[in-house]
């Protein structure tokens, strides 16, 4: 299953609520961080690996290997980006960054995707065949950022996804997003704490489960692991075993089924 984190504004928080979902979720699910912003990434340097020079755009520039890019935080698999200026250099190539995602969706079951703000064509969120069916969005705790989310919402339904939620960020009662949008419609309100300012000062990845964002953002990912990934992944499982038993019985290949039946039930 893959989950975009995504608003057409910048610096709402995508990054580090994106890193940080995923490090919880890694606690219970196979869980890969996938930083997708090939010109303007920043989740290399949440996990300390600005210096590493296996990057996707590397790998999308054949400068290494697919599996050199995999990188580990406990739990964790962790895709960043280049982070220096080379980044420039890298010709976005959409197939081969499309054939990454196809490739990790068979190693893990959640993979969350760290989208770049922008609405150019770079973006895998446009790419014409699409990958991404559920999207979160992170909203910004301002009048700048409840426009662009109300933006980001009319975007995201003109591309038919479906949109999991909203999560406000950096909350700081500065406007009323309960009045504005529909309150089924927000995941979580995380508070401006700064001890996340400080996370990226300090080079610590991940935000302590005690603090008031951790608190929240752990109680949404327990929620989030249990209605939905859980519920899938079982489905999935169960559907697995049906067919073992269902060959076993007929015998033959279902590789066409078993396309069609992913179709249906559990891309994302
Ligand atoms: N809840 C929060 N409290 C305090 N600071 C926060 C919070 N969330 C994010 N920030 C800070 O806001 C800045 C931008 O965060 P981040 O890089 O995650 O945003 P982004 O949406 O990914 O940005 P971009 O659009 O550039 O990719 C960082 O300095 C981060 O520490
Ligand atoms: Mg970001």
């Amino acid at each position: 299953m893959k989950i975009g984190f995504y608003n057409i504004q910048g610096g709402t928080g995508k990054t580090t609520i994106a890193a940080n979902m995923a490090y919880y979720l890694s606690d219970r699910i196979k869980t890969v961080y996938l930083d997708c912003d090939i010109y303007g990434g920043t989740g290399a340097l949440l996990f300390g690996l600005e210096d590493n020079p296996n990057t996707l755009n590397a790998y999308l520039t054949e400068k290494c290997d697919f599996n050199d890019i995999i990188h580990e935080y406990k739990n964790l698999s962790v895709v960043v980006c280049d982070t220096t200026p080379n980044a420039f250099d890298t010709d976005t190539d959409q197939k081969k960054f499309l054939e990454v995602i196809k490739t990790l969706e068979k190693d893990y079951d959640v993979i969350i995707l760290d989208l770049p703000p922008n609405i150019t064509e770079g973006n895998i969120l446009f790419s014409s065949e699409s990958v991404l069916k559920k999207m979160i969005v992170v909203a910004e705790d301002s009048i700048p950022g409840i426009a662009n989310t109300l933006k980001t919402i009319e975007l995201l339904n003109a591309l038919n996804l479906e949109i999991m939620g909203i999560i406000v960020n950096k909350d700081r009662n500065i406007v009323d997003f309960e009045g504005i949008l529909n309150e089924d419609d927000i995941l979580a309100i995380l508070p401006y704490d700064k001890k996340v300012e400080y996370q990226w000062l300090e080079g610590v990845p991940i935000i302590e489960k005690r603090s008031s964002f951790g608190k929240e953002l752990t109680f949404l990912a327990d929620e989030l692991s249990e209605t939905y990934i859980e519920k899938d992944l079982a489905t999935l499982r169960a559907l697995k075993i049906a067919k073992e038993f269902r060959s076993s019985i007929i015998g033959g290949n279902d590789e066409a089924d078993d396309n069609n039946d992913n179709e249906n039930n559990f891309k994302f």
